[in-house]
C-alpha cells in the first residue's frame, strides 16, 4: 500500500517536472520566425510598395519597420502575388499582409485587420484621348477594364460590369502597359498608384470621379490575436506621435 503511494507520488512528480519543462521550452514565438516580423506585399504599387533598386520602399514599408521596432522584431518584406497574401497569411508563411490592402467583408471572414491607417479610392485609368467620361459610362458601354488579380478593383469590376469584360493582370502595371497599347480600354485601381502611373506613362489620364472609397490595413491570421493588439497598440502610439502621418506626407504630400 505504501510503495503504490510512493510510485504514483513520483510518477506525479515527473509528469508535473515535464509539464514545466514543456512549458518552457514550446513557449510559442509570437511570430512565425522567432524575432522575426515576416510582412508579405506585393511591390508594384507605387507610393505604398515599389522597389528603388533591389530595395522595397514606400508607405507600407515604412509604417512596417516602424512598427517591427517597437514591437523589437526585424522586419523582413517578401514580394508575392497579391492574390496570394491573404492564404500565406492564413496558412501561417507570413506574420502580417500589408500591400495597400482594403478591408473588405468578404476578407475579415479569412483574416483580422488591424486598425485602418490609410484611405484609398479606385480610380479609373483611359487614355488622354478615351470616349469614357466618367465612371457611368465606363459601367453602361462594352468596354474591356483591365485590373490586377484579385484586388478590389477586380472584384466590383466583376461585379458591376461582368466577367467578360474584366481582364486580369498579376501586377499593376501590366494592366497600365495594356491599357497604352489598345488591348483594354480603361484600368481600374488604387488612386495613388493610377497617379504614379499616369505620370510614368505617356497619354493616360484618371477620370475625375472615383469609383469606391476604402480603407487600407494590415491583415493577420485570426489566431493571433496577441500579434493584433501589439499591432494595434503601435499604431496608435505611431500615429499619435506624428510617425505615421509624417511617412505618408513624405510620400502623398498634402500640398503637391
Ligand atoms: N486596395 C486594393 C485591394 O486591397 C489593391 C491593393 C493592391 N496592392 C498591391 N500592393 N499590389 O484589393
Amino acid at each position: 500500500m505504501k510503495k503504490v503511494f510512493a510510485k504514483i507520488i513520483s510518477v506525479g512528480l515527473i509528469l508535473s517536472m515535464a509539464g514545466a519543462m514543456a512549458g518552457c521550452t514550446s513557449k510559442k514565438s509570437m511570430t512565425v520566425k522567432k524575432g522575426t516580423l515576416t510582412m508579405a506585399t506585393n511591390a508594384y504599387f507605387p507610393p505604398y510598395e515599389y522597389y528603388e533598386g533591389t530595395k522595397i520602399v514606400g508607405i507600407d514599408a515604412e509604417i512596417a519597420e516602424a512598427v517591427a521596432k517597437k514591437l523589437d522584431l526585424e522586419l523582413e518584406i517578401v514580394d508575392v502575388e497579391f492574390a496570394s497574401i491573404i492564404a500565406g497569411v492564413q496558412s501561417n508563411k507570413y506574420d502580417i499582409g500589408m500591400a495597400g490592402m482594403t478591408v473588405t467583408d468578404e476578407r475579415k471572414e479569412a483574416v483580422n485587420f488591424s486598425s485602418t491607417y490609410a484611405t484609398g479610392i479606385q480610380a479609373v485609368i483611359v487614355t488622354e484621348d478615351s470616349e469614357i467620361a466618367d465612371v457611368d459610362a465606363l459601367l453602361a458601354g462594352e468596354y474591356k477594364v483591365g485590373v490586377q488579380q484579385g484586388t478590389t478593383g477586380d472584384i466590383y469590376m466583376g461585379d458591376d460590369v461582368g466577367e467578360d469584360r474584366v481582364v486580369r493582370f498579376s501586377k499593376g502595371n501590366d494592366a497600365v502597359l495594356a491599357l497604352s497599347t489598345g488591348k483594354v480600354d480603361a484600368v481600374v485601381i488604387d488612386n495613388e498608384p493610377a497617379k504614379s502611373f499616369v505620370a510614368a506613362n505617356e497619354g493616360l489620364k484618371i477620370l475625375p470621379t472615383a469609383y469606391v472609397e476604402e480603407e487600407y490595413a494590415m491583415c493577420i491570421n485570426k489566431s493571433n490575436t496577441e500579434l493584433l493588439d501589439k499591432i494595434n497598440q503601435a499604431l496608435k502610439e505611431l500615429t499619435e506621435d506624428g510617425t505615421i502621418p509624417a511617412i505618408i506626407e513624405k510620400y502623398i504630400p498634402s500640398n503637391g
